[in-house]
């Protein structure tokens, strides 16, 4: 892990550097919260000192801290694109890497969207992660309808598939730092996902998935994802056997994905800093990628006091976590969240407000970050 750690390092001096770029080309005086303690306080010659963003405080952590990334609101939001270029120092594609926004149509790639945000990226010193290969939602419908009505067979298929993954995988090569490989491939008892790819395929299509991503571009960092996996149990004990028994095969998985899409309505998992650890033995890197924090709204202030405590305690557990090496929300912002589309009656699960005004939950990430360890 060791060394993990030092590539880790380096790179978060590189991301750091091209920061300060990003943040003297007038990032920061377009940010649209509130400046926090040092306001209106003059420092030397007369400019007040804006307070340290989340990604100034990741850096000296030596961790990225990474947004998913609405590519419309990016385009079209002024705020959200300041925000964004402000606070993080990784980006990952909310949607438009995923299979049915790059290949709508069979052998048509369409990159655009993706592109864009890559190179929004590197214009602000960002890294960016990868989601998604392989998946069993958002797949363009030639595919699902294909497997349906036996027009593609379960050799085509795994055909498709190695071409979908080498493509994608080489389109971004040398681009991305870690790529999410296989998402949400265990159900909650730790069996295999009745997909189309475990029906078609069988269970051999995970290490097939990761030796194509492997092959296409050896320098990511090839990652497992999934929902539910934050504490011990019997998911994440699957993906932690699984892991080893590839490892032992010398497949290239290289990393743990805990999405962390918590609600105040149940339990902190308080074993998430074990969970992380016992990957770290293993000798993979972990990574919280998706973290939000929902509750039934309108919120309160107790309700807005715990989703801060959550999410300290997310990044809390990656901090102590050797192989932890970014800390990814699934966005910022309630402006725009697939909470409220997905789950009945409830939102604010981000740590700004629809006004982007910073939230107790953005200050408690503030404070963890800049805790002295
Ligand atoms: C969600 C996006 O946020 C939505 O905009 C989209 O409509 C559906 O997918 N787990 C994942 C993410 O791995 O890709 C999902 O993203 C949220 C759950």
């Amino acid at each position: 892990m060791n060394s993990s750690r030092t590539g880790l390092r380096r790179a978060a001096l590189a991301v750091l550097s091209a920061a300060l770029v990003a943040t003297a080309a007038g990032t920061a005086q377009a940010h649209p919260g509130k400046v926090g303690p040092g306001k209106g306080h003059h420092h030397g010659k007369g400019h007040p000192k804006p307070a340290a963003s989340l990604r100034d405080l990741a850096d000296r952590r030596h961790v990225l801290i990474g947004t998913a990334v609405d590519t419309t609101a990016l385009a079209e939001d002024g705020a959200y694109r300041a925000a964004t270029a402000r606070e993080f120092s990784s980006v990952t594609a909310e949607n438009v890497m995923k299979w049915e926004v790059v290949e709508p149509e069979r052998g048509r790639y369409d990159w655009s969207a993706a592109d864009e945000l890559v190179r929004f990226a590197r214009a602000h010193g960002q890294q960016v992660r990868g989601h998604t290969l392989l998946w069993h939602n958002q797949l363009p419908a030639w595919l699902t309808e294909g497997v349906a009505d036996g027009s593609i067979d379960a050799k085509e298929l795994r055909k498709i598939l190695r071409e979908h993954i080498t493509a994608e995988v080489k389109h971004f090569k040398g681009k991305i730092y870690q790529w999410d490989v296989v998402n949400e491939v265990f159900e909650e008892d730790g069996s295999l996902r009745d997909s189309i790819w475990l029906q078609q395929l069988g269970p051999s299509y995970i290490a097939d998935a990761f030796r194509w991503a492997h092959r296409a571009d050896p320098g990511a960092k090839l990652f497992m994802n999934d929902y539910n996996v934050e504490g011990v149990n019997a998911k994440s004990t699957a993906y932690y056997e699984l892991a080893k028994k590839l490892r032992a095969q010398g497949v290239p998985v290289q990393g743990m994905g805990v999405q962390a899409h918590l609600d105040i309505q149940y339990g902190f998992p308080t074993d998430l800093a074990a969970n992380l650890a016992r990957f770290d033995r293993l000798g993979l890197r972990t990574a919280i990628t998706e973290a939000d924090v929902r509750m039934f709204t309108p919120s309160d202030p107790a309700k807005l006091a715990r989703q801060a405590s959550d999410y300290r305690g997310l990044l809390a557990a990656c901090l102590a976590t050797k192989g932890c090496t970014s800390f990814t929300v699934w966005g910022f912002t309630d402006k725009y969240s697939w909470v409220p589309g997905t789950f009945e009656g409830e939102g604010e699960a981000n740590i700004l407000d629809a006004d982007f005004r910073h939230k107790p939950a953005y200050e408690a990430l503030r404070e963890e970050l800049a805790k002295r360890h």
